[in-house]
């Protein structure tokens, strides 16, 4: 049976959005900050295929989980580090050439990018309040104008505070909330 997104553990929901968001785009940079075993990756990519956009798409993650969330204590009982799951689901998915891999912290990773070269930035990864200000605050100047900045897990609070924080900080930006997602456009 061929592996999809369907199949894969994981806790990606974005699906409707994301395939109103991609419409926006033909090419492009899109970039996935947690991938966890590749659950989001593969919708995003299986989506990106199918549509033939000509979008690149970067995966950054530790595949350690984080410390002191439950996540870091599934990837500590499964040995530390999860990449070999991601690597296996996404071979299975016939899309390991579809992908640029970074297997480091976020960050770290945002300075490999250029200022305003990313059009899509998809934030799944540290949940905690330092580590979501960090990723809003490294990854937003490399936002193109127009770019999209999706964070995951809004309804938390250390997330939520980090990202209301971000919002009254900014006058350069549109968002909106939706469920647990917070979706913001940069002008
Ligand atoms: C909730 S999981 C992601 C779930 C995934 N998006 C899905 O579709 O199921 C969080 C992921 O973020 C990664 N992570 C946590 N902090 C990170 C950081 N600072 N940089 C990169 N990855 C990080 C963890 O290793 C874990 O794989």
């Amino acid at each position: 049976m061929q592996q999809t997104y369907k199949n894969i553990t994981g806790w990606f929901k974005f699906e409707k959005k994301f395939d109103l968001i991609l419409k926006g785009f033909d090419s492009g940079v899109f970039v996935e900050i947690g991938a966890w075993f590749g659950k989001g990756t593969a919708y995003m990519v299986q989506k990106i295929k199918e549509e033939k956009k000509q979008i690149k798409f970067y995966v950054i993650d530790t595949w350690k989980g984080t410390e002191g969330l439950p996540v870091g204590e599934i990837a500590k009982k499964l040995g530390g580090n999860v990449y070999r799951v991601f690597e296996e689901n996404m071979r299975a998915c016939d899309m390991l050439d579809d992908i640029d891999v970074i297997s480091e912290s976020s960050i770290i990773a945002y300075k490999r990018f250029e200022d305003e070269s990313i059009d899509l930035v998809y934030v799944d990864g540290d949940h905690r309040y330092e580590g979501t200000k960090a990723d809003l605050d490294n990854f937003f100047p490399k936002l193109r104008k127009g770019g999209v900045m999706i964070i995951d897990y809004y309804t938390f609070e250390p997330v939520k505070q980090a990202v209301d924080e971000f919002c009254s900080e900014h006058n350069d930006i549109t968002y909106e909330i939706d469920g647990n997602d917070w979706v913001m456009y940069k002008h």
